[in-house]
């Protein structure tokens, strides 16, 4: 298979000239489109979607709008141009000069990161692939798949790096990323809540709200990396996953808004009435979201970590927007607050800061996730309704670090082992949640047309009217 370069893959890594990429990509390339074909988006190979293709990196390039049939998107490589003189900012390499190739001693953990972030790419792919058939409009199909795209290239960028840094064991790690499959029992995905079925549009939506966040985080933090390609790849992810954000959060806006109007319509906040009109009830929204609030919190691992500590102090992984922290960047003698649960109570206590910094991320996270929160709660604000959304305690429904030992109830209360059998069909999705917002998906295709429970876009993509043909069938 011979590729012309610049056409098929967009670059600004010089693709073009160098022989070494050159060979990897011509053996990754064939496997990642049969990898798309079988785990891609269902029934999409004949579609052609309005879709937004980075064909460079300068703000004319970044967002190129067209129809494309999705197995010919132009997956391409990109990192934000290189700073100049740009340094280690921050533990013991800190004021060295950035490295633009792999440290020895720092080899298989920087490859470690990589191939963690980039498992989770394919992987939110695998877990979505089944959605497009139940679309609630075109717009909305259109953005899923875009957002589908996106994560594939964020995969090429990660393929990037272990081709392009890391020889023949990036090599192996390339392929190893086609090769598991998201809630495989036999090779499932590397993190757990990447193995967890998205089965319809409401988990989808919270799934962009809220894990496409967690990306965001530790992409943030990876861009500070003193690995400066790693850094300037994953700056580049950064300006694409702010549409997953808001994919997610408008999305929800759109069913709290319809759910909204139908409360006022028919005078009623009676869940099962409201679910005979055929919309979703603001409670079952809260339990979704705490379902994936409590998931996602995990991802950012225990509140104590050495390896975190480790990551830090070799420069590999910054705090999130480190270089605006007025601080040594060391944390020699810093200490910051973690929670621990002791017999009935929730004590907050003062760690070292190097230990803590995974509890850091997922602090700055939060705020994010609340302030994004308290927009959702402008629609009942609104429309006089009285339900505020709200997130549950970070210890609650948590399956890794201090918490997960405990039952703690959304309001933060240490709680037993009868009270939570007694109460978690309250704050978690039930099953009876799960069948009801299932039986709501079917799919419209109509432009301009939407599905019941969920309130039209205020306006379209790049521009467009909120009725153009997003997508075209056959
Ligand atoms: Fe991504
Ligand atoms: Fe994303």
């Amino acid at each position: 298979m011979t590729i012309n370069y610049s056409e098929r893959i967009p670059n600004n890594v010089d693709l073009a000239s160098n022989k070494t990429l050159q060979r990897a990509l011509e053996h990754w390339q064939p496997r990642f489109l049969d990898w798309w074909k079988e785990m891609g988006p269902d029934e999409s190979a004949a579609l052609n979607v309005y879709l937004r293709t980075a064909i460079s990196v300068d703000p004319q390039g970044w967002a190129h709008f067209d129809h494309v049939r999705m197995p010919d998107y132009r997956w391409g490589i990109f990192l934000t141009p290189p700073e100049k003189d740009r340094k280690v900012n921050f533990g013991a390499h800190k004021g060295e000069p950035a490295w633009q190739e792999v440290p020895g001693e720092y080899r298989s953990t920087l490859r470690r990161i990589i191939v963690t972030q980039g498992d989770t790419e394919p992987a939110s792919v695998e877990q979505q692939r089944h959605l497009g058939l139940t679309c609630p409009s075109l717009y909305d199909l259109r953005n899923i798949f875009q957002v589908n795209v996106e994560e594939g290239r964020h995969l090429w960028a990660m393929v990037y790096l272990l081709h392009g840094y890391f020889g023949r064991d990036g090599r192996e790690e390339a392929e190893a990323l086609l090769e598991r499959r998201s809630g495989d029992a036999d090779n499932p995905r590397i993190l757990t809540a990447f193995n967890e079925k998205t089965p319809d549009w409401l988990s989808f939506f919270m799934f962009t709200f809220i894990t496409d966040r967690d990306g965001k985080f530790q992409l943030a933090a990876l861009a500070e990396s003193g690995f400066d390609p790693l850094s300037r790849t994953c700056r580049f992810m950064l300006t694409e996953e702010a549409h997953h954000l808001f994919v997610g959060e408008s999305g929800i806006a759109r069913i709290i808004q319809r759910t909204c109007d139908m409360m006022n319509q028919h005078k009623t906040d009676d869940p099962a009435k409201l679910r005979g009109l055929g919309v979703i009830d603001l409670p079952t929204i809260q339990r979704y979201l705490n379902f994936h609030f409590s998931v996602t919190s995990d991802l950012y691992g225990s509140e104590v970590s050495s390896n975190a500590a480790s990551f830090y102090t070799n420069g590999l992984k910054g705090r999130f927007e480190e270089t605006k922290i007025g601080d040594d960047h060391s944390l020699a003698g810093a200490e910051y607050p973690v929670m621990e649960v002791i017999g009935d109570s929730i004590v907050t206590k003062h760690l070292p800061a190097l230990n803590t910094l995974n509890e850091r991320l997922r602090d700055d996270w939060v705020k994010d996730v609340d302030a994004a929160i308290g927009r959702w709660n402008k629609v009942p604000e609104k429309a006089a309704i009285p339900f505020r959304f709200k997130l549950p305690h970070k210890g609650f429904h948590r399956r890794i670090g201090v918490f997960a030992e405990s039952h703690i109830s959304p309001d933060g209360r240490v709680i037993s082992e009868a009270d939570w059998t007694h109460q978690h069909r309250n704050w978690l999705p039930t099953s009876e949640d799960q069948v009801f917002v299932q039986s709501l998906m079917g799919r419209v295709t109509e432009p301009g047309k939407f599905a019941n429970w969920i309130a039209p876009p205020l306006r379209g993509i790049n521009n467009q009217p909120v009725n153009f043909e997003y997508v075209r069938f056959g």
